[in-house]
């Protein structure tokens, strides 16, 4: 798919813009504070239904505003245009796909495939779990249209188990809960664990480019309970825990997986640096398998490239970047050489985007 035009509407520092984007590599260039990093967060949006960046849903309400819209005209590889929208007024979200309201964020998301690689990113690597298991869960809900509602009935269980949990039930109250969670939480594991079968072979041929200095890369998932055992018998098993921790301990929402490499066996051996290009190879991988899997190729973000990358870093990614089908969108305070050739430039300065 592609951005063929971004609308914004009273996001963080833009009050209005209207952007019309070309297929390829599209450069945002400007001054620090200018507008850039929020430019992506639009276009993030509209895929994941939140920001890349840390912080409140509240900052990203452009100050004295009440309501934020996003808005995009998308072309995808069939040739089909489709408009999406997303508001967020109090704390309420509304998504629209062709101008109808849809029930959920998901119906919107499934249409929107966006990958960012920003300064935060390193996150994936080193920081908590979390963001590694949205990680693997935006790439499940891409190719597996049953993910997102079994994970909503994994999530109702949950709260019900630990309600029950808090409140002196009795083994046969959690039992059903247990059941369920047990019989939604091994599907939701098969679709991780297939998933990152998957993606491994392309971490790996990455992480050659990028990284090859650490030798060979190691993909490890922990399913979220214990080896060897059902997840029926690890919640039976941990009842007496779990009602002392007032949750539930064992299960797929503590699921979490490591990259790591022959010469760095433990994700602290990793320099900043190494972390950063391990977390962009995680990303170009997802992005490969998303085209090879959906036929209609992800736009990438990449914010503040040049100054993330040393120069030979940021050629060998750029010229990937040139061979691949799908849009990109890079920004930066200059335009790296490497990018002088045929992209598209524009000029991002307090709040406004014009095209060079
Ligand atoms: N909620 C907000 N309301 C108004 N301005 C904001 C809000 N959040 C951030 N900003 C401002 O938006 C500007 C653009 O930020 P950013 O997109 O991060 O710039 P860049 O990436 O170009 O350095 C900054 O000046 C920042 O202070
Ligand atoms: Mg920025």
């Amino acid at each position: 798919m592609q951005f063929a035009r971004l609308v914004v509407d009273e996001l963080r520092c833009f009050q209005h813009l209207d952007v019309v984007l070309q297929p390829g590599i599209n450069v945002f260039v400007g001054d620090n504070g200018a507008g850039k990093t929020s430019l992506l967060e639009a276009a993030h949006l509209l895929s994941h239904g939140r920001s890349f960046r840390a912080g409140a849903a509240e900052a990203l309400l452009r100050r004295g505003s009440t309501n934020w819209t996003v808005h995009a005209e998308i072309r995808h590889a069939t040739g089909q245009v489709q408009s999406l929208g997303l508001t967020r007024q109090a704390d309420r979200w509304q998504a629209r796909v062709d101008g109808q309201s849809v029930a959920t964020l998901a119906a919107m998301i499934e249409h929107c495939a966006v990958i960012c690689f920003e300064p935060g990113s390193h996150a994936l690597i080193a920081g908590p779990a979390e963001e590694r298991r949205r990680f693997v869960d935006w790439g499940v809900f891409h190719v597996e249209h049953e993910f997102q509602p079994l994970w909503r009935r994994y999530r109702r269980a949950l709260r019900q188990r630990n309600a029950l949990l808090r409140s002196a039930a009795v083994d046969v109250d959690l039992e059903p809960w247990e059941q369920e969670l047990a019989q939604r939480g091994e599907q939701l594991d098969a679709m991780r664990q297939r998933y990152l079968e998957a993606l491994a072979p392309l971490l790996e041929a990455l992480c050659a480019v990028l990284v090859p200095e650490l030798g060979t890369p190691l993909l490890l998932y922990r399913r979220g309970w214990p080896a060897g055992e059902s997840l029926a018998a690890a919640l039976q098993g941990s009842r007496q825990r779990d009602r002392a921790l007032a949750h539930t301990r064992p299960g797929p929402h503590r699921a979490d997986w490591s990259l790591t490499y022959a010469a760095a066996p433990s994700r602290a051996l990793l320099s900043r640096g190494q972390a950063k290009l391990s977390a962009l190879a995680c990303l170009l991988s997802q992005a490969e398998l998303h085209d090879r899997r959906s036929r209609d190729a992800a736009v990438l973000c990449m914010d503040d490239l040049a100054s993330e990358l040393d120069a030979a870093h940021l050629e060998a990614v750029v010229d990937r970047l040139q061979h691949q089908a799908g849009q990109v969108l890079i920004t930066g305070t200059t335009i790296a050489p490497v990018l002088a050739g045929s992209t598209t430039r524009f000029h991002v300065e307090h709040g406004t985007v014009r095209k060079l």
